[in-house]
């Protein structure tokens, strides 16, 4: 998604804003663009679809010298990428960048239209260019300007806003949209998040929705919806610079399949004492509330959404409550019926993902007698902000697009509160607490091992080399594993997967197994195993290719027709759907490699989508 950096420093902006913008890449985007004041105090531009490469090349030739600026990263929403749809837009002395949606921009650009401005773009973001520059000839300042504009606008926005008749500050706004103020020794800045900032700064302030900063070099000030100014904390990051470093990996992505013992071991950390799950690292208030609990609704998008699907079956078998998992962006738009006594969860590895915000959001308004808990891995994202009990999982940075490590924690820390819930609802005894607690502390061990697979699937996925199209299938929580798997495969290789309980496979997807269909099967030895073994006799007598992952117990047979692939000894019900994710992202990575696609920044797709 749209990526913002600027700052205002004593030395010359460009370099930071552009290593600032490398450092966005991850988000997703198709064009980028750069704005400073100069020392003769006009606006200076330069902007550029494609890689940042792309602009780097411009600013060898126009290079920009100021040390005051902005920079955007832009994620194409109205209007194809193009250089004239990339930010910063400019209106006369006024230049921004923007985040978001604004949903009124037609009625707003008619207006500005009467008033004479045009335009040059097809964005919805130039309106606030132009506003700001209108709205200039009736304020006293550039700060009252802003404040007056974003009144007006409807949607969302993180904004970046300077002047050329103000060369010494940059005014920030958000509004449902992240933005930051990074806090330096040589300047203060702004983003979209820590990532960009990280060279320069470990303080931020984590702006609130409707709050307007001015920012100078020396001086920050915040001014909430009412225009009061107010305080908001300097929050000191612990991520470090090197955190976002590729290492010895070629990929973040491979990277961070690899990090997934520490991932979990760090999430796991100070949440068992004794052998037993804390309940109380789900807020002070947790035992409390977990203790009044009836119904659990998990809301999610994406990845984070499988992980909940995976979560329902452990709530309902293990802890004995009744959940339902939905995917954000449908959820907020239903009118569903939100019982009295229910946990409303979200998880989500960024906290920033709209649809997920708005659902909880609407879930508040539906219900306001509901608790709920985010699941997240990013401390002080919008979504932690503003649920009841907070679970950070301790990944670390996860910088490639498709959600690796993320998923993973998000189910270490899902068995954490299935557990916790189970205990103080008494549907789960010591015994069954302490074989969850092992089988946990074991996982960092058995996430190495299935790791070790990886050699012998990198030489699988080749036979993947000309497929367009592919069936994942699983039972149970597998059926939520071959999800993720198929999102990861169509994510980074671009090969359509689609995923199916095994067992609906007859009522319609069997059409269309042939010998150029592969058929993923992950197969656990569980109580489900001797009905998927006959849905996978169904799929072989049909010609299909099929790859099945199995553990030590499945003992399913090698054919040509059919290579199985032993990736770990028996497992428990919790254990099972985290490890057996481990060889189907490794498959997806290969294949991906297989098909020269850019796997850390898949095409049209943004690392967090923070609009609609
Ligand atoms: O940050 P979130 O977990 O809320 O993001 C949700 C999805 O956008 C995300 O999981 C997406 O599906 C990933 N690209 C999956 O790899």
């Amino acid at each position: 998604m749209c990526g913002i950096i600027g700052g205002v420093t004593n030395q010359n902006i460009t370099p930071l804003l552009l290593s600032g913008l490398k450092n966005l890449e991850y988000r997703g985007y198709d064009s980028s663009g750069i704005v400073v004041i100069s020392d003769k105090r006009l606006l200076e531009r330069q902007r550029s679809v494609g890689r940042i490469a792309n602009l780097e090349k411009k600013l060898i030739i126009k290079n920009l010298h100021g040390e005051i600026g902005i920079a955007h990263t832009r994620w194409a929403t109205h209007g194809k990428p193009s250089d004239e749809n990339a930010h910063p837009h400019i209106s006369n002395s006024i230049s921004i960048v923007h985040n978001g949606i604004i949903e009124n921009y037609v009625n707003l650009k008619n207006q500005l239209i009467t008033k004479g401005y045009e335009f040059t773009s097809d964005t919805d973001s130039e309106i606030i260019a132009h506003s700001i520059d209108f709205a200039m000839k009736t304020c006293k300042s550039l700060t009252s300007a802003v404040q007056k504009v974003v009144k007006t606008l409807e949607g969302s926005y993180g904004l970046g806003v300077i002047s050329s008749n103000f060369p010494n500050k940059i005014i920030a706004a958000r509004k449902g949209s992240p933005l930051i103020i990074g806090v330096g020794k040589k300047g203060n800045y702004i983003s979209s998040d820590q990532m960009a900032l990280l060279s320069e700064t470990n303080k931020f302030i984590f702006l609130e929705d409707h709050d307007i900063a001015e920012i100078k070099i020396d001086q920050i000030k915040i001014f909430d919806m009412n225009s009061n100014q107010v305080e908001r904390p300097i929050v000191i990051s612990n991520i470090k610079a090197g955190e976002v470093d590729k290492g010895k990996y070629s990929h973040f992505m491979q990277k961070e399949i690899f990090e997934q013992p520490q991932a979990i071991r760090d999430t796991l950390e100070s949440r068992i004492t004794n052998d037993k799950v804390n309940c109380s690292a789900f807020g002070h208030n947790a035992e409390k509330i977990f203790k009044s609990i009836k119904h659990i609704q998990i809301v999610a998008c994406g990845t984070s959404f499988n992980a909940g699907l995976v979560a329902k079956y452990w709530f309902e078998d293990i802890s004995k409550i009744p959940c339902n998992v939905e995917v954000a962006s449908e959820y907020r738009y239903r009118r569903p019926i939100l019982l009295d006594k229910t946990l409303f969860i979200t998880l989500s590895q960024s906290g920033e993902t709209a649809d997920t915000i708005e659902a909880l959001k609407s879930a508040k308004k539906l219900n306001r007698s509901i608790n709920s808990l985010c699941i997240c891995n990013a401390a002080e994202s919008s979504l932690s902000r503003i649920s009841d009990l907070v679970f950070l999982t301790h990944a670390g940075p996860e910088i490639g697009v498709a959600s690796t490590k993320s998923f993973t924690t998000q189910l270490v820390a899902m068995a954490l509160l299935v557990c916790s819930i189970g205990k103080l609802k008494n549907t789960i005894d010591v015994d069954s607490e302490n074989l969850i607690v092992q089988g946990l502390k074991k996982l960092p061990g058995l996430v190495n091992d299935a790791l070790l697979s990886d050699s012998a699937i990198k030489s699988l996925a080749k036979s993947f080399k000309d497929k367009t199209s592919s069936l994942f299938l699983g039972r149970g929580t597998m059926y939520a594993i071959a999800l993720e798997g198929a999102l990861k495969l169509k994510e980074i290789s671009y090969i359509h997967a689609e995923a199916y309980p095994a067992g609906e496979l007859k009522h319609g997807p069997i059409a269309l197994i042939d010998e150029d269909m592969p058929v993923v099967a992950v197969a656990p030895n569980d109580e489900l195993l001797v009905k998927l073994k006959s849905n996978l006799n169904e799929v072989k007598s049909r010609g299909s290719q099929m790859i099945v992952f199995e553990d030590e117990k499945s003992n399913i047979k090698s054919l040509d027709s059919m290579k199985v692939f032993q990736v770990t000894s028996n497992l428990g019900r919790i254990t099972a759907p985290i490890i057996f994710t481990i060889p189907l992202q490794l498959l997806s990575y290969h294949v991906a490699l297989v098909k020269g696609t850019d796997v850390d920044k898949p095409r049209n797709l943004a690392k967090s989508v923070t609009v609609e």
